[in-house]
């Protein structure tokens, strides 16, 4: 136990000193002479088990430390030291958190180690209490192991509550089926040495054949590491060796697995919701780039391939996988913005007008205009906007220049004019391989950035094919 004095009278703290060292040696006892000291090492050190606060200090009394303690809600046991036959006083200092308190009459350091003690045990009771309540089953045969683990718990850790079978098969028709059924446990505590029984088997039939994530720990003897390496391969959460201090250990350790099991079911389940979210977004997003694309039945399936594309581009160019997972986002429905242009324009057998072509040209701005209010994970409004940008600034709307335009987009509007050269169209058939490469690598610098170009030009000589 370690204890801190906060005291600032000089021979009271010399007498502390000297009684504790002499009646309770193991109880490590540092002082802090003033309020604002004591706050500082709360702040600082290893906080201490419990705080023994005489009532008047220089700079405060004792009330303020326990408000700083119980509304910031350290964990520590707060004794004061009140003055001498005050009931009011007490009566006061027990209301305001305090766990104990002991009156400064002569020879009163005779009842500190005695005190100090009651308080640590009174407020750890006390905190337990409040803790989550846990149901364990425990397998354990022996009777008086039974009724020794009971009685610890009950005083130590009474939010443990133990159910108690004498047989694995009692614990196994006691336990659910299958994960579907619902468990009345939280923690399954298992005794290695059952006689006439294989822990093992029963272990196996948990986890592997009922598929149970229920976490269990095992209790071996001294010596038998090797075996909790072989229950923790098979599935056990964890183990302890029943020795000396078996009883103080068990109830961190029983919270420990419940909480690292939690811990991985909430792992497990954030990890579902995100699939779940993840193919509900590439669904929308397919949803609105087939929107755009039932206008237009010539391009039907072309901003998809073209994210393919412009994935593979990226892929080869070596990008990260969020980038690359935006790149495809953005392909998906980089032309969203033709939801504004008149289909008989979109669906027109012939060269445009001038008229009919800037009302084209518009459609990356729409598209901004469409999505720039989606908090995406990527800039996917502006790649959009920009992925008719040319290198030399002939392209539209804005005409930006190189470094400008950003790199999603220039991936984006190579992978762009390569789907759209390479598929029919109305007022043309569609290109073969080779004259697609000729007119990009003809573009390349001038109009396209020509790292995208090679990339583009490798990941089809490598094999890719359009879907
Ligand atoms: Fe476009
Ligand atoms: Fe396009």
């Amino acid at each position: 136990m370690k204890v801190l004095c906060v005291e600032d009278d000089k021979w009271d703290s010399d007498l502390i000193k000297r009684e504790m060292a002499k009646n309770a040696p193991d109880v490590a006892v540092e002082f802090a002479c003033s309020l604002q000291e004591a706050r500082k090492y709360l702040e600082e050190a290893a906080l201490p088990d419990v705080v023994l606060a005489d009532l008047f200090l220089a700079d405060g009394t004792a009330f303020d430390l326990l408000k700083d303690i119980r509304t910031g809600g350290i964990p520590v046991a707060v004794v004061v030291l009140t003055g001498y036959g005050d009931e009011g006083t007490v009566v006061s200092v027990l209301k305001a958190g305090a766990d104990d308190y002991l009156p400064k009459r002569p020879g009163f350091e005779k009842l500190l180690p005695q005190t100090l003690e009651r308080a640590f045990y009174r407020f750890d009771r006390e905190r337990a209490l409040h803790r989550h309540p846990l149901r364990v089953l425990y397998v354990e045969h022996d009777p008086r192991d039974i009724e020794l683990t009971r009685r610890y718990l009950k005083d130590f850790a009474p939010h443990i509550i133990l159910d108690v079978v004498t047989s694995g098969a009692d614990a196994l028709e006691r336990l659910p089926e299958s994960p579907e059924e619902p468990c009345l446990w939280d923690v399954f505590l298992l005794d290695y040495r059952l006689p006439g029984e294989d822990t093992l088997e029963l272990l196996r039939e948990i986890r592997h054949k009922r598929g149970l994530d229920l976490p269990v720990v095992m209790i071996t003897g001294r010596g038998d590491e090797e075996l909790a390496a072989q229950l923790l391969r098979m599935g056990a959460t964890d183990y302890m060796v029943k020795n000396v201090d078996y009883f103080n250990r068990l109830p961190p350790l029983i919270e420990n697995a419940y909480h690292q099991a939690s811990a991985s079911r909430e792992k497990a389940a954030y990890k579902e919701s995100e699939n779940r979210y993840k193919s509900l977004f590439e669904g929308l997003l397919q949803c609105l780039g087939k929107i755009t694309e039932i206008r237009d039945p010539y391009t039907s399936g072309h901003q998809l391939r073209v994210a393919d594309l412009a994935v593979a581009i990226a892929q080869k160019m070596g990008l990260d996988a969020n980038t690359i997972e935006g790149i495809r986002a953005a392909g998906s429905l980089h032309d969203i913005g033709k939801l504004s242009i008149p289909a008989d324009i979109l669906t027109k057998p012939a060269k445009l007008t001038d008229l009919e072509y800037n009302l084209v040209k518009l459609h990356p701005q729409t598209g901004y205009e469409i999505l720039k209010d989606i908090r995406f994970p990527w800039p996917l409004p502006e790649v959009v906007y920009q992925h008719h940008e040319k290198l030399d600034g002939s392209g539209y709307p804005r005409g930006l220049k190189g470094k400008e335009i950003l790199l999603e987009s220039r991936i984006l509007a190579v992978a762009d004019v390569v789907e759209a050269m390479a598929s029919f169209r109305p007022y043309r058939p569609s290109l073969d391989l080779q004259e697609v490469f000729r007119e990009i690598r003809s573009g390349a610098a001038t109009k396209y950035d020509p790292n995208v170009v090679n990339a583009c030009i490798e990941v089809f000589e490598e094999g890719y094919r359009f879907k």
